[in-house]
């Protein structure tokens, strides 16, 4: 598939994770250099070399997206290196799995500022650099659990992630007359490595059957909207989002096998 942006850049902030470097991935095939950067600089820098490797242009820098000045740098930087930005994804988040009474008022500051005043801090650094240019777009990766709740991460993560929502939206606003687009990627399950590595054989065998589509979400499967946004593909879209959950957000509840059992499918 071509999405029409040879020639582009694009920052990637969690450059080093799963969806982050499969997002970087996708764009370097598609002739975009990219800069990704992650609070892991040498991760990051291990997926650039890799690019760089098969003839993309791409540098990986360590930053921690929960510090404005260290964003500020970042934008630097790639302006610097690559002559502008066209675009910006916020990929960096996670969360931690305590409850209302058990997390502390430190937990729950930094998982807002992982996920919410992180892709405030891209925004508000990057868009003087992508008027420069004219114009570009802006991709935060939020999560279906920004509609809904999230079963794995706690109530910060839930409120950082609806946050990011509103943010996403009146930032679209406010830059939509410097033809600057801000759109957002609400994922589901996705199967990262990272997944992979932490969760039980019991969770990865059940998650699938709880799914519409049957099947986890794979990382690529995240960055291909994360591409549709950043080309002419959305060039009417601003301040909405895509979910990609394999289905998840449907609601259904209850065993699968029971509902067809219980149907008349001729
Ligand atoms: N994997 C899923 O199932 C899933 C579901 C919904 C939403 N998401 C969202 O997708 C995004 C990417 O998730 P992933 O699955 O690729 O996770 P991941 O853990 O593989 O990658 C996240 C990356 O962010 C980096 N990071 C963490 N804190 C940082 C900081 N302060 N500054 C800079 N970088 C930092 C990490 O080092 C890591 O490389 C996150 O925002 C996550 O909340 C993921």
């Amino acid at each position: 598939m071509n999405f029409g942006l040879q020639g582009k850049v694009a920052l990637i902030t969690g450059g080093a994770g799963g969806i982050g470097s499969a997002a970087a991935r996708m764009f370097a095939q598609q002739g975009v250099a990219v800069a990704l950067f992650d609070r892991d600089g040498e991760g990051a820098e291990h997926v650039a070399s890799g690019l760089r490797g098969e003839g993309a242009s791409a540098l990986g820098g360590a930053m921690d997206v929960r510090d404005f000045d260290a964003f500020a740098l970042a934008v630097e930087r790639t302006e610097r290196e690559f002559d502008g930005i066209d675009f910006v994804v916020s990929v960096a988040g996670g969360g931690t799995r305590q409850t209302l009474s058990t997390l502390s008022i430190d937990d729950w500051h930094a998982v807002v500022d992982l996920n919410l005043t992180g892709p405030f801090n891209a925004i508000k650094s990057a868009a003087p650099a992508l008027r420069r240019r004219g114009g570009g777009a802006i991709v935060t990766v939020g999560s279906l659990a920004g509609l809904r709740m999230s079963m794995n991460n706690g109530v910060s993560y839930t409120a950082a992630k609806a946050g990011v929502l509103g943010l996403t939206r009146h930032a679209a606003y406010e830059l939509g007359r410097d033809n600057i687009r801000v759109n957002a990627v609400l994922p589901g399950p996705v199967l990262t490595p990272q997944m992979k590595a932490k969760i039980s054989a019991e969770t990865l065998e059940r998650v699938p059957r709880e799914l519409p589509l049957g099947r986890w979400v794979q990382p690529e499967e995240v960055a291909a909207p994360i591409l549709f946004f950043c080309s002419a593909m959305s060039n009417a879209c601003t301040g909405t989002h895509v979910i990609i959950d394999s289905g998840l957000h449907v609601g259904a509840t209850g065993p699968r096998d029971e509902y067809d059992r219980t149907r008349d499918r001729t």
